[in-house]
């Protein structure tokens, strides 16, 4: 069995994080999302991927994942484009597959259970797709699976306006190369997209057999800010924690805190887990870091009261007072004005920021 990884998209919805970098590579807990994709994959033995390139942030997915032995996967690359819509995209994987069955694991998607389960329920019964299926509160705002009570598919709707459903298609399939005839016949959605929800229905049309598995455990898609905030708390809870780097002895660090080696806590600091701190990261004195809260590498905070927030890396936050709830894209600073005259806030913000004073 293969794997496909799917790293395209315009991450509209992350922007403006996503005007510099794909959202594949928006850390949680300190690791780019696609990590988590590659890692399970290869934790369910499959270690032959292709990762699908689109046109935003190609060459730093390239960069980063190299040819996958650093994660013990080998990995070869496939040019989309233009995103046409996820079977497009998968689509685009057909000379790759070959005559395979795959996973196709979407590269924004983060599950705390693996793909284990779902390929072992495909390859109980003569199916040409299997899906992963979650209960959701808002199904509207995904695919959707009807099934006939056992784990057989009957129907899949792609964000009903009236879902006849709670669960929702999980971004983790099994496919075979079935599909590939499917998604030529299919039209787009009303969202001008190629769904590969409607090329499984296709294949439900055609009387084929979908198996469907609900997964254990938690699964996020982070497309938005508030799900990168999500998923990294969740990442963060099954953490144990460990302080590898420097903590002077009078810092307060409590709860479970990932200290990278060559970061440092330094005295009068505090810092009350699960946080994550990467490498070469300072926290000053007079500072606080609070639960849910993960720090990319290099960056410095001082006198800053930072809780539920990722700081992607390479920043500066000095500024006095509390920051919560904040997604802070790389190498962005945050500083005091206090002192300055006239008082007032001073921005410099990019296109589609989002600021709440
Ligand atoms: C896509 C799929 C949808 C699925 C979701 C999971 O939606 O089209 O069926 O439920 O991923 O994350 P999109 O993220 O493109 O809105």
């Amino acid at each position: 069995m293969k794997g496909i990884v799917l790293a395209g998209g315009l991450g509209t919805r992350l922007r403006p994080i996503t005007h510099t970098g794909p959202k594949q590579l928006v850390p949680v807990a300190n690791k780019p999302v696609i990590q988590y994709a590659i890692e399970d994959l290869r934790d369910a033995g499959i270690t032959d991927i292709g990762v699908i390139l689109g046109n935003l942030g190609r060459d730093d997915i390239q960069s980063f994942l190299g040819d996958g032995s650093e994660f013990g996967v080998e990995i070869t690359y496939i040019v989309q484009g233009n995103p046409l819509g996820l079977a497009h995209t998968v689509g685009c994987a057909e000379e790759f597959v070959e005559e395979d069955d795959f996973v196709v694991y979407l590269g924004d998607n983060i599950h705390n259970n693996g793909v284990t389960d779902l390929v072992e329920s495909f390859k109980t019964g003569d199916y040409v797709a299997g899906i992963a299926l979650q209960e959701v509160e808002n199904p509207g705002q995904f695919g959707i699976a009807e099934t006939d009570g056992s784990d057989n598919v009957t129907r899949l709707v792609e964000k009903p306006d009236n879902p006849a459903s709670d669960h929702a298609l999980v971004g983790i399939y099994v496919l075979s190369p079935a599909v590939f005839d499917a998604i030529e016949t299919i039209e787009p959605s009303w969202r001008g997209e190629l769904e590969i929800t409607d090329a499984m229905q296709e294949l439900l049309d055609k009387g084929l057999a979908v198996d469907s598995h609900v997964i254990e455990g938690w699964w996020k898609d982070t497309g938005k800010p508030e799900d990168i905030l999500k998923a990294n708390r969740l990442v963060l809870d099954g953490r144990p924690g460990s302080l590898n780097g420097t903590v002077d002895e009078n810092a307060d660090v409590r709860g479970h805190v990932d200290l990278h080696e060559t970061a440092t806590i330094e005295g009068r600091a505090v810092v009350r887990g699960p946080v994550s701190i990467a490498a070469d990261t300072v926290v000053e004195a007079g500072t606080y870091v609070g639960p849910y809260t993960s720090v990319g590498p290099e960056t410095r905070l001082s006198s800053v009261q930072l809780e539920n927030s990722v700081i992607v890396g390479e920043s500066e936050i000095s500024s006095d007072g509390k920051i919560v709830d904040s997604l802070v894209g790389r190498a962005a600073t945050v500083t005091s004005a206090s002192g300055l005259l006239p008082e007032g806030r001073r921005l410099v913000i990019g296109e589609q920021s989002n600021l709440k004073l």
